[in-house]
C-alpha cells in the first residue's frame, strides 16, 4: 500500500472528522513544498491562502457527498488542481474522515485555450478575405460590371485575396503534416549555397522593386548539410521573404553560411524596422504578427515563422531571433553538417 501511494503522480491528502490532515503521500508533499511531519495535524484552511479547500472538505464530512473541485491552489503559481474529495466513512457507514486526490490539470487547460484560440485565429483569418470577395462581387452584380476598368479592378481583388485564402490553407496543411509527422523528411546531403543563390533568384524581383541588395557570404568548409532540400527551401525562402518584407527601399539582406562545433549555421540579416523586444519571443508563434495592417498589406498570415521553426526542428536544429527596432533582424538557424565523405564524393562530380 506505501509504495503504491509513494509511486502516485497524484497528491494524496486524508482528513479526519475535523478536517486535520492524517495521512499525505509523496506526490502531496511536494505540492505543499512541506514535507510529511509539518503537513500532519493541519488544516487546508492553515495551509492556503483562502478557505475554499476546506470549507468544500467540511462540506463533504457533514453531507458524506463525494464533490470535485477545480482550484488554482497557490496564487504565485499558475498551476490548476482537480480535486476529488471523497468520504471516508467506518463500519456502521459513520463518517470518519475524507481522501482528496489532487490532479494537475494545467496542461490539459492550457491546450483547451490554444485549441480555441487557434479556431478563432483561424476562422478571423479566413473570414477577411472572404469578407471582401463577397463585397466586390456583390458590387460587381450591382452594377460594377458594366465599368470595364472597374470590373477588371474588382476581378483583380478578387483573385489577390483567392490567392491568399489558398496560401493561408496550404500553410495550415503544411503546419498540422510536420505535427502530426506525416511529412517524409527526405534527408540528402544539400548544398547549402545553392539553395540560397535558388532562392535569391526567386526572389530577385521583389528586391529590386525595393531597390535592395542581397549578398551570401560562406565559407568554403561549410555549405553542406543533411537536410530535405525541399524543406530547407522552404525555410530559406520564408526568411528571406520576410527580410524584403519587413525592409524599407535600399536596404540589404546578407546570409551568411558556417560551421561551428559540427553544425552548420545560417544567418538571414536585414536592414529593416527591426521587431520589439517585447515581441521577439512571440514571431515563431502561428498567427503572430508585431504589426498585423503591414504584414496584410504583403499577404502575410502570420504562419511563415511557425512553418521555419517546426522544419528546422524536424531537423534536430534549432532557429533564433536578433533585432533591433530601426537597425534590422538576424534569424539565425543550425543544421547538423553533411558527412565529409559525401560531400567530398558530390565535389568531386
Ligand atoms: N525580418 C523581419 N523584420 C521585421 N519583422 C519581422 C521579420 N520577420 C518576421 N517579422 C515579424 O514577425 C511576424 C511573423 O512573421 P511570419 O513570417 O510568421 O508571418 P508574416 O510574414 O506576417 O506572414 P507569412 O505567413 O506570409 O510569412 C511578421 O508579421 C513581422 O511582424
Ligand atoms: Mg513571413
Amino acid at each position: 500500500m506505501q509504495a503504491i501511494l509513494a509511486s502516485m503522480v497524484d497528491g494524496l491528502v486524508a482528513v479526519d472528522k475535523e478536517g486535520r490532515i492524517s495521512m499525505v503521500n509523496r506526490a502531496a508533499e511536494g505540492l505543499f513544498m512541506l514535507q510529511k511531519q509539518h503537513l500532519l495535524g493541519q488544516t487546508f484552511e492553515s495551509l492556503l491562502d483562502t478557505p475554499d479547500l476546506h470549507n468544500t472538505i467540511i462540506k463533504v464530512l457533514r453531507t458524506g457527498v463525494e464533490f470535485r473541485v477545480e482550484y488554482n491552489l497557490f496564487p504565485n503559481q499558475e498551476n490548476i488542481y482537480r480535486i476529488n474529495i471523497v468520504p471516508l466513512k467506518g463500519e456502521n457507514d459513520e463518517i470518519e474522515g475524507a481522501l482528496a486526490v489532487f490532479h494537475d490539470i494545467t496542461d490539459a487547460r492550457k491546450f483547451d485555450r490554444m485549441r480555441s484560440e487557434f479556431v478563432a485565429n483561424v476562422s478571423h483569418e479566413l473570414r477577411t478575405p472572404l469578407t471582401s470577395i463577397k463585397g466586390f462581387v456583390e458590387t460587381l452584380l450591382d452594377g460594377a460590371l458594366e465599368d470595364k476598368m472597374l470590373c477588371r479592378r474588382f476581378l483583380s481583388i478578387i483573385d489577390s485575396e483567392t490567392d491568399r485564402l489558398t496560401r493561408l490553407i496550404d500553410d495550415l496543411l503544411t503546419l498540422s503534416a510536420m505535427e502530426t509527422k506525416e511529412i517524409r523528411v527526405n534527408l540528402q546531403n544539400v548544398n547549402l549555397v545553392e539553395s540560397v543563390k535558388n532562392v535569391f533568384n526567386i526572389m530577385g524581383p521583389q528586391a529590386e522593386d525595393k531597390n535592395l541588395r542581397m549578398e551570401l557570404i560562406y565559407s568554403p568548409q561549410a555549405g553542406w548539410v543533411k537536410a530535405d532540400q525541399d524543406l530547407i527551401g522552404q525555410v530559406l525562402i520564408n526568411l528571406i521573404d520576410n527580410a524584403i518584407k519587413y525592409s524599407s527601399d535600399g536596404g540589404k539582406i546578407v546570409v551568411r553560411i558556417f560551421n561551428e562545433n559540427g553544425k552548420t549555421v545560417i544567418k538571414v540579416s536585414d536592414t529593416g524596422i527591426g521587431i520589439a523586444k517585447e515581441s521577439l519571443h512571440r514571431v515563431f508563434e502561428r498567427f503572430y504578427r508585431v504589426d498585423r495592417a503591414r504584414s496584410r498589406v504583403h499577404g502575410g498570415t502570420g504562419l511563415g515563422l511557425a512553418i521555419v521553426k517546426h522544419i528546422v526542428e524536424l531537423h534536430g536544429g534549432e532557429v533564433f531571433v536578433s533585432s533591433q527596432v530601426g537597425v534590422g533582424s538576424t534569424f539565425t538557424f543550425c543544421l547538423p553538417a553533411g558527412d565529409q565523405v559525401s560531400r567530398c564524393a558530390e565535389i568531386d562530380n
